[in-house]
């Protein structure tokens, strides 16, 4: 059967760190309050367009792969950060990297868009459709984080990961999915003006930030990822002594910790980065998937569950099945402009927009 497995893989996370101690310069916040509670120590703040760090990561993932653009039949790009509805951030990543003999389109499950990504992909190339397909998983948070919220400007942060797919006819790659949405209660994480909803007209800049009911969604992200990772398991006709590596989206450690106890894996088995990068959405799977094989944690024939939760609410797990090559073909001189601004004054443009944060004012 023709099946579909991951070639390539490559992330760029760009090099402005916003650190725990930064924000106790900005909000009425601590580095402990913040470690104990969510995991993170620090985050990325893109001096580029959400775009331009999806171009880098895809050169990267194609290089592992030994592959160039000009062999992408398709581009996916996961993202809810992007450039501009339209033309479609994938649109503009194919522009960067003068993909032109891919389609190419947006794919917004916001942090579980990497998982519908893997599945989407897969179809294609087992249906026949495409042969290798770039997949990105791309953000830029900080873009609609307001720095005077101490309750939502800790968490979120900037980045891309990238995978490619090529066909294979080995029993490898997506053994089940489950992918799920809960339309309901999709009010409870967003962005409320970031689309055509509403009148056109003077917009609040408090609704062009991300707000969410924080403990509500801890609640749902620890039972909807714990309860749909184990039903891909089984559907995977597995159990759970035969899974190697958790791949969980990176929210909060204290959601990973619940979440892997819910599926009865040790700590062990599961990978986190969170302390490095904060939440970035729909990127947080695909870099942690990079670092670890970077990291040498993927083995050759291992099972790997990918599990996340987010917006919309969406959520979606799948159990793969790693090929035989751990190593990257080859590696990309490719790298973003290096930043002409500080942390700080990248965020400048935040604080003109949503208010200052109490402690400069
Ligand atoms: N620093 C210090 N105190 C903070 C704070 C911060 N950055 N943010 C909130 N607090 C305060 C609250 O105001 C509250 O104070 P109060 O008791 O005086 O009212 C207290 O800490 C507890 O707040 P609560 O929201 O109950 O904390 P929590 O333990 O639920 O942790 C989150 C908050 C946001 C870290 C947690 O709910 C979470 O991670 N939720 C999921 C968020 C998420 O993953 N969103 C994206 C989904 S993909």
């Amino acid at each position: 059967m023709r099946n579909a497995e991951i070639t390539g893989w490559g992330k760029c996370m760009p090099p402005n760190v916003l650190t725990n101690h930064d924000l106790e310069q900005l909000v009425d916040t601590t580095d402990e309050w913040i470690t104990t509670r969510t995991g993170i120590k620090e985050r990325r703040i893109s001096h580029v367009e959400a775009s331009e760090l999806a171009a880098v990561a895809g050169l990267r993932a194609l290089a592992a792969a030994g592959k160039t653009v000009n062999d992408v039949d398709l581009l996916l790009v996961a993202t809810c950060s992007g450039d501009s509805i339209i033309p479609s951030t994938a649109s503009v990543v194919q522009r960067h990297l003068k993909a032109w003999n891919a389609a190419a389109l947006d794919l917004n499950a916001a942090c579980s868009g990497f998982v519908y990504g893997v599945v989407v992909g897969t179809n294609m190339i087992r249906g026949g459709t495409n042969n290798t397909v770039l997949l990105i998983g791309t953000e830029k948070l900080h873009f609609v984080t307001d720095f005077t919220d101490r309750t939502t400007c800790v968490l979120f942060g900037d980045g891309a990961g990238a995978v490619v797919l090529e066909p294979t006819d080995e029993p490898i790659g997506l053994l089940s999915s489950e992918l799920g949405m809960d339309g309901s209660v999709g009010h409870i994480l967003g962005v409320p003006r970031d689309g055509t909803a509403g009148d056109p007209g003077p917009i609040d800049p408090r609704a062009s930030a991300i707000g969410m009911e924080g403990p509500e969604l801890f609640r749902r992200a620890v039972t909807t990822m714990g309860d749909s990772a184990a039903r891909a398991v089984k559907d995977a006709g597995l159990s759970l002594e035969d899974i190697d590596l958790v791949i969980p989206h990176q929210a909060n450690t204290r959601i990973i910790d619940a979440t892997a106890r819910r599926l009865g894996v040790d700590e062990s088995r599961v990978f986190v980065n969170i302390h490095s990068y904060g939440n970035t959405s729909a990127a947080t799977i695909p870099v942690a998937l990079t670092e670890a094989l970077e990291q040498g944690r993927v083995d050759p024939g291992d099972n790997i569950v990918f599990t996340a939760f987010g917006g919309g609410l969406s959520w979606g797990s799948a159990v793969y099945r790693w090929g035989e090559r751990v190593e990257p073909l080859g590696e990309s001189d490719a790298e973003l402009p290096p930043p002409d601004r500080t942390t700080m004054e990248l965020l400048q443009a935040n604080f003109d927009f949503f208010g200052l944060p109490e402690k400069l004012t």
